[in-house]
Parts: structure tokens; C-alpha cells; sequence
């Protein structure tokens, strides 16, 4: 072909085929996000699966006690269960007898989420549906016989959540992962005939507005044929123009592939990140699924996970705050109580959250630190200390006569004097009662 019919081809050729995006990573990478995610700012994150059954340490159950061989996790088995008992068994007590996805779909709603992102399948390979490429190890099959990404899925968009599905890449244990594996990922066994089937089949039945991709970071995106995938999620995938991505790929994806990035779990950037980006938290600080072992010492209390929120927010960031359900299908009540808390301040100071841009300035040492969102012309100041004391000062906001100042939830807009040049000092009432300790300045008309 001539240049010239290649150069008309690449045009004519996309039109026909609908292909916009190519599979590389200049082309995916350009896809802009599809607004309602960065709208959304908060989203609860859901680890359930096998490794809720024995419920110790954490969701990598397995892989400690079988893989790192964890003093602890070996001695738990040695001394709670027979000899030989292998991490199949525990399958069958994943009964979820008291699964009630309109309960934890009311309780998401309350909590303020805009979106919900469920484990289909963690690194154990256990799929939460039933998936036609993982026999025998799927909770249809065993276990809860039942549909649970469908079945939750269905309740959540009843109270219009955006509903994402997290799958991990890689397994453990997986036999054709481990003989690709040991070709030093020159076969990709294991990616035709399970990882891509199995990510297919989600997509296609299920229709998420998100996929929370994990477990990639042993081998290339090129093993894990993630360029292919995502062109065809783009393309022509039935949720092509709503969907978002994550950027865990491959090995060295992450912060800089893929959709928006979460870098690390629970990354936590000092300045404001160029990109898009999502910091992952859980409300037990040391393990994403339910432990039984956990103590209330072990957990995030309120305050500290809205500063966690307001913080990210002011950073573009979004928030995805992770819950573990146990085996019955509960969420534990101190869970539902964290999450109901959240909504509780999301009633009053959700305007300062939902839908905002970071402000020219994302945070000011003021009377007390202060951390600022902005939604065109009004800008918002939060604060979780108390400064117990009646004047507040901000030296960034730049007032006006027009400006109007007020306390969430306060409907008498307050006084305020300017500062030389820039900022102002505002009288603030006593401070409503905040469980959360955090309230927020709205100041209208400033720059
Ligand atoms: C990768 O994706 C391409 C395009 O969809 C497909 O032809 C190929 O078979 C895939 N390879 C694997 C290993 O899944
Ligand atoms: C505010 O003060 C704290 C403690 O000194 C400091 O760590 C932080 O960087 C300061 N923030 C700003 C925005 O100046």
C-alpha cells in the first residue's frame, strides 16, 4: 500500500470498525475518564471471598501460610484444624447464609458512596460468580451457591450506585500461572484459557462501570495482554463509554497507565498529582478482608477517616473506603457503623466533597489547617481540629463586596472582615456537634 492509502485507511478503517483507540499505551492513555468517576469522590471498597472463612491475619490467607509459610498463619492451622485440612476445604463454609444485598446496598447508600467496587475474584482464584473457567472453585458451585457479584450488583443500582468489579490477575496457586510462570512468562497458557476468558465473561455479563485491576505486577502488560483488552473494552465493549480503569496492568503500569492511577495501596501523595487517582484505605488497618482476630484499636475511627477524605479530595483524588463482610454474609455492625457516620457528615458537608475541583491552593496552615475544595466560584475550607476560639483566619481567599461566608449547616451567613491584600478573619459561632470532627467554610464570591 502507498502512504497515502495507509494514511486513508487509518481513518476510513477506524470509522468502519468504530475502533477508535489502538492497542498501545499512547492511544489507551489518551482516552479521557468518563466524568461521573471523578464526580463521585467516594466509593466503598468490598473484599469477600474463601479467605473470609478462616478469617485470620488477612485476605492473603493462603499465600502466608502456604507460599511465605507465616509462623502465625501455620500455627493457627496446626491448631485449629486437622492434619492435611488444605485451603479447599474452607470453601465449603463460605455459606453467606445471611447475604441480603439490599441491606448492604441501603447501608452503602446511607455512608454517601457513589460507587461500590466488589472482589470477583482476589488472588485466590475463587470467583464470586459462576464463572465457566474456574470449575469447582466458584461460589455457584460451592460454598454460597450463589451469584454474588450479579446478585449485589442488581441491588446496588437499584439506589443508582455505580457498580465496579475488582478482579486480580494473576493466582496464586494457579497451575498454568505457574508453568507460565516458570517459561519467565514466554507462554501465556494461563492468560488465554483463564485470566482473559474469565475477564471477558465479567465484562460482557455484568456491564461494570469500573474494573479494579490487581495482581499484574509479576509479569509485563504484554504477558497479561492488557492493551488488547482494554482497546476492546474501549471499543466495543457493551460499557465502552462509561467504563473506568484502574492502572495495575503489568509490571511497572502502575502511576503510569491505564485509567486513573492508585499507585499503591493506600498512596498517599504530598502534592497535588498531575493525574487522576484513587487513594485505596480500609477501615482495618491491617487487612482488607474480615479477620476475626481484629480489635476496635485496630480500626480507623471516624475522624481520622474523614481527614483521610478531605484530604484526598483537596488532592483530586477520590476516596475508596474497603470493608471486609464475614463467610455468613455480614457486615460487621462496627463496619455499618463507620459507614452510616460517613453519611451522617456527607448530609451536611457533602457539597464540599461531591463534585468539586482541587482549589489553586489545596491546603493553608490557618488558625487551624485548613483543606480546600472548589466548585466554580465558591470555594470550601474544612477543617478537623476545633480551634475553640470565635475568629478564623485564611490568608488565601482573596474577598470581595460580594463575598458571603458560612458554616455548613449554619444557615446565618457569618461576619467577616478582610485581611490587608489577602485572606480574612471571620467570626464563627460555636461550632455544631460534629462526631466527625470536621466542618467546612463556604465562601462564596473570593478568588
Ligand atoms: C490477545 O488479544 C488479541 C486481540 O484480542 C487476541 O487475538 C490474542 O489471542 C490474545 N492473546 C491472548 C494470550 O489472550
Ligand atoms: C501545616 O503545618 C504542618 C505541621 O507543621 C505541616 O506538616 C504542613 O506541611 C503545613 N501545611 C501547609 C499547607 O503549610
Amino acid at each position: 500500500m502507498s502512504q497515502l492509502s495507509l494514511a486513508l485507511c487509518a481513518v476510513l478503517c477506524t470509522q468502519l470498525i468504530g475502533a477508535k483507540y489502538t492497542p498501545d499505551w499512547a492511544s489507551l492513555d489518551s482516552r479521557p475518564l468518563p466524568e461521573w468517576y471523578d464526580e463521585a469522590k467516594f466509593g466503598i471498597f468490598i473484599h469477600w471471598g474463601v479467605f473470609s472463612v478462616p478469617a485470620f491475619g488477612s485476605e492473603w490467607f493462603w499465600w502466608e501460610w502456604r507460599g511465605a509459610l507465616k509462623p502465625s498463619y501455620v500455627e493457627y492451622m496446626t491448631k485449629n484444624y486437622p492434619p492435611g485440612f488444605t485451603y479447599e476445604e474452607f470453601a465449603p463454609d463460605f455459606h453467606a447464609e445471611f447475604f441480603e444485598p439490599d441491606q448492604w446496598a441501603a447501608i452503602f447508600e446511607a455512608s454517601g458512596a457513589k460507587y461500590v467496587v466488589l472482589t470477583t475474584k482476589h488472588h485466590e482464584g475463587f470467583t464470586n460468580w459462576g464463572s465457566p473457567n474456574s470449575w469447582n472453585w466458584n461460589s455457584v458451585d460451592v460454598g454460597p451457591h450463589r451469584d454474588l457479584v450479579g446478585d449485589l450488583g442488581v441491588a446496588i443500582r437499584k439506589k443508582s450506585i455505580h457498580y465496579g468489579l475488582y478482579n486480580s490477575l494473576y493466582e496464586w496457586f494457579h497451575p498454568l500461572y505457574l508453568s507460565d510462570k516458570q517459561s519467565g512468562f514466554k507462554t501465556q497458557v494461563y492468560v488465554e484459557n483463564k485470566a482473559m476468558p474469565e475477564l471477558l465473561n465479567l465484562v460482557t455479563r455484568y456491564k461494570p462501570d469500573l474494573i479494579w485491576s490487581d495482581g499484574d505486577w509479576e509479569a509485563p502488560d504484554t504477558y497479561w495482554n492488557s492493551t488488547h483488552f482494554l482497546a476492546w473494552l474501549y471499543n466495543e465493549s457493551p460499557v465502552k463509554d462509561v467504563v473506568v480503569t484502574n492502572d495495575r496492568w503489568g509490571a511497572g503500569c502502575y502511576c503510569k497507565h491505564g485509567g486513573y492511577y492508585n499507585c499503591a495501596d493506600k498512596y498517599t501523595p504530598g502534592q497535588l498529582p498531575k493525574h487522576k487517582w484513587e487513594k485505596c484505605q480500609s477501615v482495618d488497618k491491617y487487612s482488607w478482608g474480615y479477620r476475626k482476630n481484629m480489635v476496635l484499636s485496630d480500626l480507623m475511627d471516624l475522624p481520622s477517616i474523614i481527614k483521610d477524605m478531605v484530604y484526598t479530595v483537596a488532592l483530586g483524588g477520590n476516596y475508596l473506603l474497603n470493608v471486609g463482610p464475614t463467610a455468613d454474609g455480614m457486615i460487621p455492625p462496627v463496619f455499618e457503623e463507620r459507614l452510616r457516620s460517613i453519611g451522617d457528615w456527607m448530609k451536611i458537608n457533602g457539597e464540599a466533597i461531591y463534585a468539586t475541583k482541587p482549589w489553586k491552593v489545596q491546603a493553608e496552615n490557618a488558625t487551624v489547617p485548613v483543606w480546600y475544595t472548589s466548585k466554580g466560584s465558591t470555594v470550601y475550607a474544612i477543617f478537623t481540629t476545633n480551634p475553640k476560639q470565635y475568629t478564623f483566619q485564611l490568608s488565601t481567599p482573596v474577598t470581595s463586596d460580594k463575598t458571603v461566608v458560612t458554616l455548613l449547616g449554619n444557615p446565618e451567613p457569618l461576619k467577616w472582615a478582610p485581611l490587608h491584600l489577602s485572606g480574612l478573619v471571620v467570626l464563627v459561632p460555636d461550632l455544631p456537634d460534629s462526631p466527625a470532627q470536621a466542618w467546612t467554610l463556604k465562601l462564596d464570591g473570593v478568588n
